[in-house]
């Protein structure tokens, strides 16, 4: 909403109280001048391309090296994987959220989850197992790596994040580009989708929180059941067919 300077003088003047004075309330967010700042479209394209490309490299690095696990250990650690480029609101709003300038220039300087890849496992032990696989990889850079599996948020999430510096080639040289990573098996993934539907827009109330930190402690031990499961079957059947 864009306010000219009159109407706003004008609306001003009429909160004024007896004695002269303005108050702004609270709700007066329409003249915060974050609202307005925008990285215009052209910029967004500019900036986005090359972690397009990191994305893309890494996508493809990843299944490969879950089709190399599978003929080598007759197993499948990654159930499906999703990969999505930050979209330019978002990024406007994360600049927002930590008070820097809203350009491609501070996106660029200061966010490393442009690019995100959300690797679904099966277990526990797969994402231990891709994860091994990843760090023998060594034209990729680890930047940053956050175990919430072992060490989980006090909300109850967890998963494994890792953002990795991957190679992205162009005329002027090689520069690497930020991709960041979670590991997730498929009951902490269901977990993180419905506490974010569920919980994400303003205050939770406490049930709701206890009760998210409960299905978290839950859905691992389901989860440890059926991996219980599969090792009972595979012991009485090793060959046991892959999909
Ligand atoms: P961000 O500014 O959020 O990127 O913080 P950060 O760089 O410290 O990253 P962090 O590792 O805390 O989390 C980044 C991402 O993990 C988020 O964008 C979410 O996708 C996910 N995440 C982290 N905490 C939670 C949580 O409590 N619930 C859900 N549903 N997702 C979470
Ligand atoms: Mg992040």
């Amino acid at each position: 909403m864009i306010v000219k300077r009159k109407e706003l003088q004008s609306e001003i003047l009429k909160e004024m109280n007896s004695e002269g004075v303005y108050e702004p309330p609270r709700s007066f967010s329409f003249i915060t001048p974050s609202k307005l700042e925008r990285i215009p479209q052209e910029e967004y394209d500019q900036l986005v391309e090359p972690y397009r490309e990191a994305l893309t490299r890494l996508e493809v690095r990843m299944n490969g090296l879950n089709e190399d696990y599978r003929k080598k250990y007759r197993d499948y650690p990654i159930h499906n994987i999703q990969a999505r480029i930050k979209s330019r609101k978002s990024i406007e709003k994360k600049l927002v959220s930590r008070t820097l300038p809203v350009t491609a220039y501070t996106a660029k300087d200061n966010l490393t989850d442009i690019a995100g890849i959300r690797v679904i496992c099966y277990f526990v032990e797969d994402i231990f197992s891709i994860l091994a696989l990843v760090k023998t990889q060594n034209d990729l850079l680890i930047l940053k790596e956050s175990d919430y599996i072992h060490y989980p948020k006090s909300s109850g999430y967890k998963s494994y994040h890792m953002v990795l510096g991957i190679p992205v080639y162009r005329i002027e040289g090689m520069q690497y580009y930020p991709v960041e990573i979670q590991f997730r098996t498929l009951a902490m993934d269901l977990w993180a989708s419905m506490e974010h539907r569920i919980c994400y827009k303003g205050e939770t109330p406490d049930e709701i929180t206890d009760a998210f930190q409960n299905y978290s402690t839950e859905l691992s031990e389901m989860e440890q059941r059926m991996k219980h499961l599969l090792d009972e079957i595979r012991k009485n059947n090793p060959q046991e067919p892959m999909q």
